[in-house]
């Protein structure tokens, strides 16, 4: 019994294309794929040949077909990142987003209701509050102003912060370790240096809260006394990492494309509630995880008349489906108007993300108060002097210089 094996009609894409000609399309080359086939082989950095989806609805396949495990140590990285080695080890305590069924169902369950849409709404008022006081810091220190340091970091960074119950005063530490983290160019030894200095952290904060507990997430995971300190420090460590880098990419790219496209920027200035729909077109347009992510076959599948192999690994590439002409009409135009709904900015299946709705309140609030504040914000440089993250596991701007 033999079954048919693929012959693929180009030679294999070497690692992951991250470079790009324009700051928000995906590299050209991930169109070029998907035009010819919505599955091509893709060689992984140690060597190995997987496979590299760049269609709309085989990727959203793969990550809700349940042959396809997200298991740490079964993944291969697309091209290196520094915190993942070529054979990954089993993911730490806590660290779900490394595991399938039944473990991840047992983290996950015990987090779901600490972010539904109501939850979320609750700290509405609290995030508008943080968020107008950056905007009157910024406002007193005066035009120009990096958006970056003084808009879109501090204020997902502060919010997750208060949420999990981190002192915010220790904010150079774990932005740094995170920097590090995510940083293409760091050395395996620098990234897993600023993890353990990370978990270590946050470990000590978990044996702090045990014995003087808080209003915060860590103690109450503590008080639901299903997860031991060692799991807890492994879910603040990714809901940490998760909750600031990239509301803060989504905010800084975000602004950056809304000032490059002047038209979709004054239609949201003189229509505020479009900002629900702008945000989901934004999320859609920009995807800003454009590494991964992955899955490994637990046996052999067929994808689109190719055979995938047992173990073999499969890269979903989130921003090509994104753009995927046959899901969404002119892919490649931003048009905050259109309905966005069902984009895999946020991935699917089970392991979507969880901080999704916690996300859209910060980036809705943050776009609108930042509009409404300074009516005739701009670029302070030109554009092709803003720094791109094409260096970092997750994509946007190192800064962005503004005036008003
Ligand atoms: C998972 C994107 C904000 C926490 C994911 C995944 C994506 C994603 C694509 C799925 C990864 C996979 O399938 O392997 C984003 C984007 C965000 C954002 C684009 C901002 C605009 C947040 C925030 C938090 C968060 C604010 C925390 C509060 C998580 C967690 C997971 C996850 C914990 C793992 C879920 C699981 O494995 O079950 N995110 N995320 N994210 N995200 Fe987010």
């Amino acid at each position: 019994k033999t079954m048919p094996t693929s012959v693929a009609p180009t030679p294999p894409v070497d690692g992951l294309p991250v470079e790009r000609s324009d700051p928000f399309d995906p590299p050209a080359v991930l169109a070029a794929l998907r035009e010819e086939r919505p599955i091509s082989r893709l060689r992984y950095p140690d060597g190995s040949l997987g496979w590299l989806v760049t269609s709309y609805p085989l990727a959203r396949a793969v990550l809700a077909d349940r042959r396809f495990s997200r298991r740490r140590e079964l993944q291969r990285p697309p091209r290196r990142i520094a915190f993942e080695e070529e054979h990954p080890g089993p993911s730490e305590p806590g660290f779900f987003i490394g595991m399938d069924p039944p473990e991840h169902t047992r983290y996950r369950r015990q987090l779901t209701s600490h972010f539904t849409v109501r939850r979320m709404r609750d700290l509405e008022d609290r995030i508008a509050r943080i968020t107008a006081e950056h905007l009157d810091a910024m406002e007193r220190r005066g035009s120009p102003a990096d958006l970056v340091a003084e808009f879109a970091l501090p204020i997902p960074s502060l919010v997750i912060c208060e949420l999990l119950g981190v002192p915010y005063t220790d904010r150079e530490k774990f932005q740094h370790d995170t920097r590090v983290l995510l940083h293409l160019e760091s050395s395996f030894e620098e990234a897993m240096g600023a993890l353990v200095s990370l978990r270590e952290y946050l470990h000590r904060l978990v044996v702090r809260k045990r014995a003087e507990p808080a209003d915060d997430l860590i103690s109450t995971l503590i008080a639901g006394g299903a997860l031991d300190d060692e799991e807890i420090a492994g879910i603040a460590v990714l809901l940490l990492i998760a909750g600031h880098e990239t509301t803060a990419n989504m905010l800084g790219l975000g602004t950056f494309a809304l000032l490059r496209h002047s038209d979709q920027l004054a239609a949201l200035r003189a229509d505020p509630s479009l900002v629900e729909n702008a945000v989901e077109e934004l999320l859609r347009y920009l995807t800003i995880v454009h590494i991964g992510p992955t899955r490994a076959a637990l046996e052999d599948v067929e994808l689109d008349g190719e055979l995938v192999r047992a173990g073999e690994v499969v890269s979903l590439s989130l921003p090509a489906a994104n753009r995927d002409p046959e899901r969404f009409g002119n892919p490649d135009e931003l048009d905050l108007r259109r309905s966005a709904t069902g984009h895999l900015a946020f991935g699917h299946g089970i392991h979507q993300c969880l901080g999704q709705q916690l996300a859209r309140i910060e980036m809705r609030t943050g776009f609108n108060a930042l509009l409404s504040r300074f009516p005739d914000l701009r670029l302070a440089v030109e554009p092709e002097d803003v720094q791109l993250r094409t260096d970092m596991a997750i994509y946007g701007v190192h800064s962005l210089p503004v005036a008003w």
